[in-house]
């Protein structure tokens, strides 16, 4: 049985170890206000995301879902805990860059927008500055969508 919740403390190593194994990038973690999700199978920690604040705007970053555990709904299930949550604290939209899962966000209504039109104080996350190489695609899922998730 899986479950979807906050991180605890506790597992922040785990959730690192995650994120570095799927080849994400850990530039910035955990450096500026973010809810950092997992899912759960009994004490393992088998997938997470993160929903970096950064001004009025969420950035999510790091969705991760351990291999053994793709196509599941994992990811889907993360994601979406994620957008409850800039919903919740009423952020105006969600940005993110991906190399690899572009479709995947295509489908969940994220729409690909340029590099440089994001808002200033995404553009200044190490995630958009400095993580992501140009090759990955800048994306928003715009509020309207996160009031209707
Ligand atoms: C992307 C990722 C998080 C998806 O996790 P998952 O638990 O397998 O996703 P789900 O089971 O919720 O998949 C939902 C749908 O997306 C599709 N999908 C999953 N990963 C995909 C990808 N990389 N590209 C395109 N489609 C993808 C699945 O086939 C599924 O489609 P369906 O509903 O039509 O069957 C996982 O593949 C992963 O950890 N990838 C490596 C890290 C990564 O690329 N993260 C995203 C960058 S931030």
């Amino acid at each position: 049985m899986i479950a979807i919740e906050s991180a605890r403390p506790s597992d922040l190593p785990a959730v690192r170890d995650l994120i570095e194994s799927v080849g994400l990038p850990l530039d910035g973690f955990g450096e500026v206000p973010t809810e950092v999700f997992v899912a759960r199978e009994g004490e393992s920690v088998v997938g997470t995301a993160s929903l970096e604040t950064h001004g009025g705007d969420g950035l999510l970053r790091s969705v991760a879902v351990d291999e053994l555990w793709r196509g599941d709904g994992i990811g889907d299930a993360l994601v979406r805990a994620a957008e409850v949550q800039a919903h919740r604290i009423g952020l105006a939209a969600v940005y993110l860059l991906t190399d690899t899962a572009g479709e995947f966000f295509a489908g969940r209504g994220y729409l690909v927008i340029d590099r440089d039109a994001g808002p200033v104080p995404i553009m200044a996350s190490i995630e958009w500055s400095v993580a992501c190489g140009e090759t990955a695609i800048p994306m928003m899922l715009p509020a309207a969508a996160i009031a209707n998730s």
